[in-house]
């Protein structure tokens, strides 16, 4: 198996050299090669995406990335911001399915904002469109309109291909898990999103199994925080996803703790947490690895299928927080406050049993 890692910017080093002992630990160094991605890409070659990294990423089995963007980068013009190598790389890999869970962890229910009764036993997985949508979608740009002044243009564009591959990748899932599926859209409103809707109703009749709903995105995002309990699977398009799985994520009390999958058609990935780069931490020891390590677990599940390595890293990561370590972003009264290293550290530990 060949592992491109890309730690890219911000805390992405520190948080990636946590998932690395662990693959050390598996005795699975060799395996691993690494490259830059993001503001580091920039820095060391005048490119988000070198060409060497792309060319790593074709050739490797699976991806695993740390984070990209940090504020230093925002002049740069778009093309060269560090974002833009993550979006080109999931383009260039066709990794059209984002798969985010956000469960809720026992012993992390009191660092949710919300009531514990509304989020314990919490397990919801979104399935995000991640190669389409908005994103994406031509034309797009900043010109200077017929009035003469400037308009700002992006295109939701979805194509009934498009819809019905990641229709298929949520159905898969649903049936796996709680059978349930609910599809947002806003096809009250955007044609794009009627046309969701339909090929979405279309493919329930290969899933005879899974009950589908829709809803509408509004609704949607009122819905996660009234009664998140009431969802197992969610299918939705780049940009709702993108927004709806960071608020899943803080049902959980920190998106620290979540894991994301994104495959192509044959399940090859590039595994990454879902939040950000924190730069205001970079360097600190200060930021949650958990994310990092419990992609690294999905790496295992989705793309090896390897479901006894999955299932030690899970164990891993429930036994520490079980055993009271918590970073910062999860701390609570009681706890023992440890930093980035000494939580991959602990984690490594209980790999061993
Ligand atoms: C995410 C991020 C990215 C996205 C950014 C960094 C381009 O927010 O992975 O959710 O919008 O997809
Ligand atoms: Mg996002």
């Amino acid at each position: 198996m060949k592992i491109a890692v890309l730690p890219g910017d911000g805390i992405g080093p520190e948080i990636i050299k946590q998932a690395v002992k662990i693959l050390d630990a598996f005795s699975l160094t060799d395996s691993i090669e690494y490259a830059s991605i993001g503001g580091a890409g920039y820095d060391e070659f005048k490119d988000p995406l070198p060409e060497q990294t792309l060319n790593l990423a074709l050739n490797a089995d699976a991806v695993l990335l740390g984070a990209v963007g940090d504020w230093k980068f925002d002049k740069l013009p778009r093309d060269m911001r560090p974002e833009r190598g993550l979006l080109r790389i999931r383009q260039a890999l066709n990794l059209f399915a984002n798969l985010r869970p956000a469960i809720m962890f026992p012993e992390l229910v009191h660092t949710s904002s919300l009531k514990p009764e509304v989020v314990s036993g919490l397990d919801i997985m979104i399935v995000r469109e991640l190669t389409g949508d908005i994103y994406f979608g031509q034309p797009r740009g900043i010109s200077i309109n017929d009035n003469g002044e400037q308009e700002g243009i992006n295109t939701m564009r979805y194509s009934e291909s498009e819809i019905r591959r990641i229709a298929h990748v949520a159905f898969k899932t649903a049936d796996k898990r709680a059978k349930k599926l609910c599809s947002v859209d806003k096809a009250n409103v955007l044609e794009a999103t009627e046309l969701w809707r339909k090929i979405v109703t279309e493919t329930a009749i290969d899933y005879p199994n899974v009950e589908l709903s829709h809803m509408y995105v509004d609704n949607a995002a009122m819905q996660l925080v009234r009664d998140p309990k009431q969802f197992d699977v969610v299918v939705t398009g780049n940009i709702f996803g993108d927004i709806l799985s960071d608020q899943a994520s803080m049902l959980t009390g920190s998106i620290g703790m979540l894991p994301s999958a994104s495959l192509d058609e044959n399940n090859k990935g590039m595994y990454e947490p879902s939040h950000g780069s924190a730069p205001d931490i970079a360097g600190k020891d200060q930021a949650n690895p958990l994310a990092t390590i419990l992609s690294l677990a999905m790496m295992f599940k989705y793309t090896f299928d390897d479901q006894d390595k999955f299932k030690l890293i899970d164990c891993a990561v429930k036994k520490v927080l079980l055993d009271g370590y918590r970073t910062a972003d999860i701390y609570s009264e009681g706890s023992k406050l440890v930093g980035c290293e000494e939580m991959g550290d602990a984690v490594v530990e209980r790999l061993k049993g």
